[in-house]
């Protein structure tokens, strides 16, 4: 979904409110849990787990610049010295981080992409499960929600060849932890929810 155009999210601008824009292999505190949010919007939830959790370590991956500096407006007024930002596509996923880095990934409210044709573009397709894989540790979990029946449905079955069904809870029940897109789904229809531990090869 097209994002309102803000002025001040530019690349240059963003770098200097933290955010990192150009892919390396980041250095990641070895003493924390990380936990890593794809598509994260204006950041609602990774920034409220930050807030909460300051013994994990969060990173947000978003590729859209304004929603990105929402999200760097947020760390800044919370004071977030846990959170790192990624302007990136989650395609470069293993441009950023080593194999078997990373405690836990969250997908939440990913575009459906409900046309035949553009499925191979969705955030739970198999060739990003792939990724996920190689850069989530031994026991590593996905969690993905969503309030789009036929999107949760097609991805329970990519994730069942990937991961080992841990949780699918059709009808989730608020938490202190949701996006922006939660609060105003959850106005109109239930929530579902699936977490994945990584299979061992
Ligand atoms: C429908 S919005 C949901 C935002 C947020 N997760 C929420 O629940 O409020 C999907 C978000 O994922 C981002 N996104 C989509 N594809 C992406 C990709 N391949 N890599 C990184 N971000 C992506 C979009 O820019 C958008 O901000």
């Amino acid at each position: 979904m097209r994002q309102r155009h803000i002025k001040q999210a530019t690349i240059e601008h963003l770098e200097t409110m933290g955010v990192l824009t150009s892919p390396r292999i980041l250095d990641l505190p070895k003493e924390q849990p990380i936990h890593v949010e794809i598509g994260s919007g204006k950041g609602q939830f990774i920034t409220s787990l930050a807030h909460d959790f300051k013994d994990c370590f969060f990173i947000a991956i978003e590729m859209d610049k304004n929603v990105c500096f929402r999200i760097a407006e947020k760390k800044s007024a919370m004071q977030l010295d846990n959170l790192w930002i990624l302007l990136t596509p989650a395609e470069t996923l293993l441009e950023w981080f080593l194999p078997q880095t990373v405690d836990q990934i969250y997908l939440n409210f990913s575009d459906p992409w409900p046309k035949a044709r553009h499925h191979k573009r969705r955030l739970t397709w198999p060739t990003m499960l792939e990724k996920y894989k190689v850069v989530l540790k031994k026991d590593g979990i996905l969690q993905f929600r969503t309030d789009h029946l036929s999107f949760f449905e097609d991805s329970l079955t990519y994730l069942e060849h990937h991961f080992d069904l841990t949780e699918v809870n059709m009808a989730l029940d608020e938490s202190p932890y949701m996006t922006e897109y939660e609060v105003k789904k959850r106005l109109m229809g239930q929530i579902y929810q699936v977490k994945g531990l990584k299979q061992h090869d």
